[in-house]
This record gives C-alpha cells, structure tokens and sequence, in this order.
C-alpha cells in the first residue's frame, strides 16, 4: 500500500484492483473483529486501510464499488476502546481441582494466619460465573466508567455498552463517595440459544458458548449491537472504596445487593474445608439447571479485616481460591504427531485430531507433553495410562479444563490401526538440525541449537514482543514471522526491533510501500516501537525469555534490584557460587547413583558440601549469590538459569546490545509513603503477632527487602525471644535491632 501521491498515477485498472483489494481488507478486518472478536490488525492498521479506499473513491467516483467499505455504517471500529487503568488491579484466582486441595487451602490461611486447626475460620463459597470480569466505577453514586479486566491492570472502556446492561444501576442511593463494584457479565443459556437462532437466520456467525458470545456482545465498538444482546451481570468484588462496605465479605455482598446488583443466591457461609466441598457438590448437582455457565466454585475468607493481613501474591489473592469443576471429555481419532520447538528449545509433541467439540469448544490440537507421556510414563518414570503408549492413528481421548490448553489423556486399545507403530520422539531438532538432548533429571528433550535455531530465535521474538512482555502495539506473532526472514528489514534479535525505523530510512523507506503497509502503517509501527524504548525493569527481564524466569520471578527481581545494571552486576558476581552449588548438585547427583543406603543423607551433604568447598568461590560471589536465590520465590533454579543466560556470551551480547537501546525504568516505589520502603530486613526469633511468611509479605508490601542472612547490607534485624546467632552478628556489625513491637510501631497504619 502506498501513500496518496501515488493515487493521481494510478490506471483506472489498477484503481479498481486496489479498491477491490482494500474492500476484501476491510470486510475481512470487520469479521475478524466483530463476529470472531478476535481483531486481526489495529485499529490504526484498520483507518489507514478506510482512508486509503476513501481516497481512491475520490479521485475514481465511478469506481466506487457497490459495496464499497465507506458506506457501511455501523461496523467501523473508528477508534477502538479507550483504556482505562484500573485504581486496584483486576486479578485472577488459583485453582482447586480436588478435595485435598482444598484442605490444603484452608490449612496455608491458617499457617500464615498463625491460627490452629480448630480456631474458627469462615468462608463463603459461591457459584465461579464462566462469563467475563467487569468493574463498574461509581462516584457519588453515578456510574462513571466500567472497563473489562484486560491485563488487570489496564481493561477497555466499554463504559457505554455496559450501561445497556439493566442488571447494572446507572445511579446507587446511598453509596460510598468511590465505589467500584466488580462481577461477571454472562448470558444466560436461553438467551445464548436464542441469540445463535437469530445469527443463523441473518447468516451471522454463530457464537460458540455463551461466554464467547458475552465477550463479543460487551465489546462491540457499536452500542446498538450490545443493547440487542441480552447480557446480564453478577457482582461480587470490589475495587476502590471511600469507606469500607462490611465487616465480612457476606455482609459486603448483601451491601451490593442493596446497592441494586444481583449477587448469587448460591452464595453460602462454611466453617471449614468439609463444609466448603458439601456445597461446592450441592452446587454441582443443580450445575445442568442452572441456566447459565459456571465453571467451579470460588471460596473466600469471609472475614474481610483477615483477606487484608492474608494479601496477594503476584497475581491472585492468598484468601480465594477457585474450586474448578472436573474436565469435560471427548473422544477423537489422532491423525499425526508433530514437534513444536519453544523458545528455550523444548520439543513439545502436539497431537493433531480428527476435529472434535469439548465443553462447546472445537479442539484440533491437544498437547501430549513430552516423550514420556507418549510412551505412558509420567515425569517419575511410573506408568500412567496402565503404561498404554499413543501412536498415530489412536482412538484418544481429548479434555479441557478451561482456558487450559486441551490435553490427551487417554487411548482406547481396542480400537488401534493394526498399522499403527511405536512413535519414536526424534532426537534431533526438526527445526533446525541440530541435536536435541534430555539432560538428567529433565522430562523435556531440548534442541542445543540455541540462537542458530530458528525455531527458538522466533518463539523467543514472538515472547518478547507479546502482551506481558514489550506488548509492541502491531508487532505480534504474526509480523515477527513476516519479518524474520524478510530480506531487506530482518529481525532477528529483540535489539533489530530497535532499529528498524533507522533501518528503514536507510533502506530507502521502502516499508511503507510493501503489499499490505501504507506510509500510515509503517509510521505506526515504528512509533508503537518507539512508545516502548522506555520500559519497566520487570517487563525486560521477563521478556528476554530466560527459562524458569516468568511473570512473577521478574517481578521479584526487578523490585529486588531495582535497575539492570544492578542487578546484572549481581548475577555476574554471583557466578562463580552459582557454578559452585551447580558442581554440588552434580556431585549429589553422581553420589546417587553410586549409592542407595542408608547412611546417604549424610554422605550426600558431605559431597555438596565438599565439591562447592572445592571451588573456593569468593566471599563476594558467595554472597551475591545467597542474595539472589534468598529473594522470595527466586531459589537456586531460577538464580541458575539466570546465571548461565547472562554468562553465555552470545546471549550476553545480544541482551546488552538491546539494552543499549532502551530506557529501563525502576519499579515504581510502593504507593504509600512507608519508613522501611528499600531498607533491608532480617527477622530473627520467634514473632508472636505475625507468622513469619505475614511478617515478609507485608514488609515487602512497603518496599522492603527481607533478607534472610544478616550482613553489612541489613538495615534492620527484628528479633524476636530466641534469637540468637543472628542478633549477635548484628550486634557486630552494629546493625540497628528491634523488637516485634517496635517493627509493628514503625509499620503501623501502613
Ligand atoms: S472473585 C480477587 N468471584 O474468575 C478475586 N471471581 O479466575 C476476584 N469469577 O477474573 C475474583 N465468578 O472473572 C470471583 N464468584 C466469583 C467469580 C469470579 C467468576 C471470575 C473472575 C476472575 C476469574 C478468576
């Protein structure tokens, strides 16, 4: 596509192609966007390609096609929805698929609570809507904005369509200044049946299940759409509030009811794990005649002042956890087995099925895991599946347990192909040749091609560029394919995405006129590239795709260190202890091997011990090392993996030089003005008020770090009665030590 000085030149011929081009764009960007809810381009992308086809009517109006994209009204999504960040983040809940762990629950809250097994701990316990999360924002009792739960941090304003929801007051008497309600917009089966009838008839795509349609009803840029479509709204969480609603969430509930919302009439209080799972099957039973979709039962602490001192961890809540319903089945024929290579070079086998509908969803593809699996045995070596193997051609079962990806699980025998043979796993990379090895230990097989793979350079790419890593607004999957072989514009390395508007200048801006990029496209591109020049510390660590460094490690690294240049002096410095404990664990594995008696534990320390003494590792190493597998939820595996990723000097290369490129900006400071926030603190003894694991969560809540070991780096020692060597390594060092009740003075109110 190209700019407007190139329509004045343009043959009438090549006028009527491009317009029929740019209409078969646009009818297909209009599918993908209101009928899939899946957009295919950006909004950006989107106008560019509505201009262009305006344009060229213009100066041709005898061209103009009879179903020319400019006079189809309605379905032009114009501007896309605004964002809107959301005052408390939109968060999701861990899972409970069986009864164990739902014991298991009730028995963390009661050791991070310090409480015994037999003080009383209350819950409720109500219907999981399978719908889409909403937050509704009211100030003084006006409905100001609502926004989809998005990445939980930032949703789309769908203010308007969700006013069309009657379910949803427009106006609250009575309420606190700020109130942000939160619940699921579902649609009821009726309406689902109903509406799909409807789509037939005017040859509309019909919705899969009734969540799909939900979603693609409230996030229609058309209001008119959503008003026709017969949504409906559950609340039962909140997000900012001027005053606290209750006591417990019971009560806060029944306060939204008052307020006008429709909260769930299964909603009950239990008194522990039995009475928790009794209704969760109680709500099981009426699952079929309900009339609406759920997809489990979620548990919360009922008393509201508790869910405070329990918290959050990364991304859900220690006080909620969701109770899923078990897997929906199916049985279909496996027509081929091919290996995908992931971005640290694991080769997945994906099973390609005969299509088949689970749990209203079409499935063509499933995972088999890795080679194991395939050949019956899980991780341990055991058998699984009565040791049945999966061949080509089997009889498999398929389920899905949610969003989660589709699964094989099974393998009926008695229907097996006489042709079909053993699968044998390959053991070279499809992708690229080279070797693919399974270390000790690993139940994965792995490509040792690395970067020359291109397989891993791409799936690494893809990681770099998507929603929680750089989230490069029109650089998604799809363009990193495009663009990885491209012979003009390669990228190759995340650093190339950097300099690919400086590329392009030199290169002749020839961008611009590729088919399917216009001037505007091109322009928006590099301007989406250069909005992310300037990026969260936490968001480059884990978009640089180091194996076992995810969402939540990063994040823990990154308020830990604070900057990149920190934290890579660390890791650097570390190195030497991290081969060191890799040496340990090697020797432990060997010593393993060679014995099985009893007297192994002993030995086997002995031999940890004894090989990292044998390196000699620095002090300073030995320390910086302590210092990062002691970050909560960091440990010896992630420090690791970390380590080798910064001391390969390839990959080194290749990270400092993207690096060189960027602006990398600290974690924000904690939002509340706190005494301790960048301090390091040790706690020592026995805490009386707190369990341990609180005493952390909450100091790192206000921007401390809870440092395990005392050193000339700690700030404060908070010892408790028994304390003992570590008071008086503080006492050395002349580090500041208080008590449990001056530690809770200083903190207090925060
Ligand atoms: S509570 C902080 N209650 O499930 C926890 N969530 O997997 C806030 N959901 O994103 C969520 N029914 O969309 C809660 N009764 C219920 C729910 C529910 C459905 C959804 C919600 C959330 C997701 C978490």
């Amino acid at each position: 596509m190209t700019g407007k000085s190139d329509i004045a030149q343009m043959s009438e011929a090549e006028a009527r192609d491009e317009l029929a081009r740019l209409a078969g764009l646009l009818a297909q960007a209009n599918q993908a966007y209101h009928t899939e809810d899946a957009p295919e381009i950006s909004d950006a992308e989107y106008d560019a390609l509505k201009r262009r086809n305006t344009e060229i009517e213009s100066f041709f109006p005898d061209l103009k096609r009879v179903d020319s994209p400019s006079d189809q009204v309605g379905a032009a999504p114009a501007e896309g929805f605004g964002k809107i960040t959301h005052a408390i983040p939109m968060l999701s809940l861990g899972n409970a698929f069986e009864d164990a762990d739902v014991t298991e629950f009730d028995a963390r809250i009661r050791k991070y609570l310090g409480l015994t097994i037999d003080a009383a701990l209350d819950y409720t316990a109500e219907p999981k809507i399978d719908g889409l999360s909403l937050s509704l924002r009211y100030e003084n009792g006006r409905l100001i904005h609502a926004a989809t739960r998005g990445d939980g941090e930032t949703g789309e304003n769908v203010t308007e369509n969700a006013r069309t929801i009657t379910e949803i007051p427009q106006q609250i008497a009575d309420a606190p200044e700020v109130l942000e309600v939160r619940g699921e917009v579902y649609m009821s089966h009726a309406d689902f049946e109903a509406l799909n009838a409807r789509q037939v008839e005017a040859g509309d795509k019909v919705f899969a299940n009734p969540r799909n349609a939900a979603a693609g009803s409230l996030r229609q840029l058309d209001v008119t759409v959503t008003r026709a479509r017969p949504l409906r709204f559950f609340a039962y969480a909140w997000g900012e509030l001027s005053e606290p609603l209750a006591e417990t969430q019971m009560e806060a509930i029944r306060r939204l009811e008052v307020f006008g919302f429709t909260i769930n009439e299964l909603t009950a209080i239990c008194d522990g794990p039995q009475s928790l799972i009794d209704h969760y099957r109680m709500i099981e039973e009426q699952r079929a005649t309900l009339g609406y979709d759920i997809d489990g039962v979620v548990y919360k602490v009922n008393r509201l002042d508790l869910q405070a001192r329990l918290g959050f961890r990364a991304t859900t809540p220690r006080w909620a956890v969701a109770h899923k319903f078990p897997a929906e089945l199916a049985w279909t024929r496996l027509e081929a087995i091919d290996i995908q290579v992931g971005r640290t070079g694991a080769l997945s086998p994906v099973a390609r099925l005969q299509p088949v509908t689970v749990g209203g969803v079409v499935v063509s593809n499933a995972t088999l895991h890795n080679e194991d699996y395939i050949q019956g045995r899980d991780s341990k070596g055991e058998t699984i599946r009565g040791g049945k193997d999966i061949r080509i051609g089997d009889w498999v079962q398929v389920y899905r347990a949610g969003d989660v990806i589709p699964k094989v699980a099974d393998v009926d025998l008695s229907k097996r192909p006489e042709e079909a043979v053993l699968y044998e796993f390959p053991t070279t990379c499809p992708e690229c040749g080279s070797d693919a090895i399974r270390e000790e230990g690993d139940a994965v097989r792995r490509c040792t091609g690395g970067l020359i793979c291109p397989a891993q350079a791409m799936e690494k790419l893809k990681h770099f560029v998507s929603r929680k890593a750089f989230d490069i607004e029109g650089l998604g999957a799809k363009q990193i394919e495009m663009f990885y072989d491209d012979p003009d514009l390669p990228i190759r390395a995340p650093v190339d995405i950097f300099t690919l508007a400086e590329r392009d200048a030199g290169n002749l801006n020839k961008l611009k006129n590729r088919h399917g990029w216009g001037a505007q496209s091109a322009e928006n591109l590099f301007a989406a590239i250069e909005e992310k020049r300037r990026i969260p510390l936490a968001r480059l660590i884990f978009g640089l795709g180091i194996r076992h460094v995810g969402e939540v490690a990063a994040k823990d690294l990154a308020l830990h260190f604070g900057g990149w240049t920190v934290l890579t002096e660390a890791v650097d410095t570390a190195r030497p202890a991290a081969l060191a404990h890799r040496a340990g664990e090697e020797a432990v594995e060997r010593e393993r091997i060679a014995a099985a008696d009893e007297g192994r534990r002993a030995r086997i320390k002995e031999t940890r011990d004894k090989a990292i003494a044998e390196r000699d590792v620095p002090k300073a190493a030995q320390a910086a090392w302590d210092d990062l597998i002691g970050i909560d939820g960091i440990g010896a595996t992630v420090g690791l993996s970390l380590s080798d990723a910064l001391a390969n000097e390839e990959e080194r290369a290749a990270i400092n030089a993207l690096v060189a490129r960027l602006e990398v900006e600290a974690p924000a400071a904690p939002a509340k003005e706190s005494p301790v926030a960048g301090k390091t603190v040790v706690f020592t003894g026995t805490l009386e008020k707190m369990t341990r694991a609180e005493a952390k969560a909450r100091a790192e809540a206000l921007g401390a770090k809870v440092s395990g070991s005392v050193s000339g780096k700690t700030d404060i020692l908070v010892a408790g009665p028994g304390a003992g060597s570590k008071a008086k390594k503080a006492a050395d060092l002349g580090v500041e030590t208080i008590d449990e009740d001056a530690w809770l003075a200083l903190i207090e109110g925060l």
